[in-house]
């Protein structure tokens, strides 16, 4: 297993190497400067500054009411604790309607956010918004599976991709988004099977969260996988912080299980 060398900036080139190596990439979400700074020195190569903060650090339902701004806020802070990680933005709830719309917030999140790439929900109906940004030089991450940000569509938080013709429409939306230029894939809540035949179909790198062992990284909630979150933890998730004794103690032994594909288990994945 040979790591990425932790004084070298993480970049697209870096992400696409370790897929073709079948080096692992370790990802998690951050919303700050202290633990973006942690997280990266644990030797996490992606963070992603997700929409997930709307339930996480402000408690709400959903992430349906975060605002550009508060990723624009969320983005900046990250970006002024890392500086070897790439930095992944969330675009928001109808921050991307149309292409217009999409590329103005995209470049605000680049500008103002420190975002090194932006991240997108969606298939089919996204891949000329996906190109376009593309086109005018910004990276894009796309996210297939459990799509948050249409919960109230998909009638709840649930596995997607079960059924044949599911499952054979999401290989296409992860086909349509690397040929419309997306440079890594977030599959969220996807059989692992699925997920397995979606990794190898594209050369993108796919970062799986409840999408089994198989995807060429893992991302999860860092409050998740801190134990941390209020309620019950998701199935896909583990709490690396029993045992460890402080929370650097905690994240470095998440980037090891999945550094050596202890993480996921079976148990958390579907
Ligand atoms: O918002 C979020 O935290 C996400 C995760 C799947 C990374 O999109």
């Amino acid at each position: 297993m040979s790591t990425h060398s932790l004084d070298q900036p993480v970049t697209r080139a870096t992400l696409e190497r370790m897929k073709h190596d079948g080096d692992k990439i370790a990802c998690l979400t951050a919303y700050d400067a202290t633990y973006a700074s942690l997280v990266e020195q644990a030797g996490v190569e992606v963070i992603i500054v997700g929409d997930s903060l709307g339930m996480v650090i402000q408690g709400k339902e959903s992430t349906l009411p975060v605002t550009l701004d508060e990723m624009i806020y969320h983005g900046a802070c990250v970006a002024r604790g890392a500086r070897r990680a790439l930095r992944v933005v969330d675009m928001p709830f109808m921050t991307y309607p149309n292409v217009r719309e999409a590329m103005g917030n995209a470049a605000r999140l680049m500008r103002e956010g420190g975002a090194q790439m932006v991240k997108l929900e969606g298939g089919a109906r996204i891949a000329e918004i996906v190109h376009d940004l593309v086109a005018q030089g910004i990276p894009v991450c796309g996210h297939l599976g459990l799509l948050p940000q249409s919960v109230h569509q998909l009638g709840g938080y649930r596995v997607q991709g079960r059924e044949r013709e599911t499952a054979h429409a999401m290989l296409e939306d992860a086909r349509g988004l690397e040929s419309a230029g997306a440079a890594l894939l977030v599959l969220e809540c996807v059989p692992t099977d699925l997920a397995r035949d979606i990794t190898r179909a594209v050369s993108m790198p796919v970062i799986g969260i409840g999408a089994g062992a198989e995807c060429d990284g893992q991302v999860l909630v860092l409050q998740d996988m801190l134990g941390i979150t209020p309620g019950k933890r998701p199935k896909f998730s583990r709490d690396f912080m029993t045992g460890q004794g402080s929370i650097q103690n905690a994240v470095q032994a998440y980037v090891r299980a999945v550094k050596d594909g202890s993480f996921p288990a079976a148990e958390h994945s579907f």
